[in-house]
């Protein structure tokens, strides 16, 4: 059903079309786990050099693993623990250019070198984190942060929160 291939060029054009794409297929759907599910396989499918992409929601005072793409990862992490929890209780996007020097990283995927968290946000309530992984160190820049925080954004008024 979806006809995309990885979009390629500098990494604003290669956002701006992957924007297009989420846009394309959140059309006429609110349900949030649905549309997480599908910018899950987007992003894999459309970012280069990835290891693990997918979605926490928060759930009482802990991250509860959501849709995602890679190997199977861990299912909670509690608020300020690791990339995730720190993004979330900082409420503020965390990338991380050597996961072996962030003090507290969560090794779900050994494999992982470098990582980006964007908090997500329905208005102001935090709602969960989205999260990218690479093997490669150092992958993620401003213009991922920027890039990915524009497609949770998408996902986040695209989507009904429960
Ligand atoms: N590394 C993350 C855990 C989640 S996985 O990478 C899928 C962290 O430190 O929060």
């Amino acid at each position: 059903m979806f006809e995309g291939e990885r979009p390629t060029g500098s990494k604003p054009q290669i956002y701006r079309e992957l924007a297009l794409m989420a846009e394309g297929l959140f059309r006429g759907e609110r349900d949030a786990i649905a549309n997480a599910a599908n910018l899950s396989g987007l992003l894999w499918m459309g970012i280069s050099d990835l290891n693990w992409a997918g979605f926490y929601f928060l759930r009482g005072e802990a991250l509860v693993l959501g849709p995602f793409q890679g190997k199977p990862a861990c299912v909670r992490i509690a608020l300020g623990s690791g990339v995730c929890g720190t993004a979330a209780a900082g409420r503020k996007t965390v990338i991380v250019p050597d996961v072996e020097k962030f003090p507290g990283h969560i090794a779900c995927d050994a494999a992982s070198r470098s990582e980006l968290a964007v908090p997500l946000f329905s208005a102001t309530r935090l709602v969960g984190v989205l999260d990218l992984d690479s093997p490669s160190p150092d992958r993620f820049d401003e213009a991922d942060a920027k890039g990915v925080e524009v497609l949770a954004a998408l996902w986040l008024a695209a989507s009904d929160f429960i």
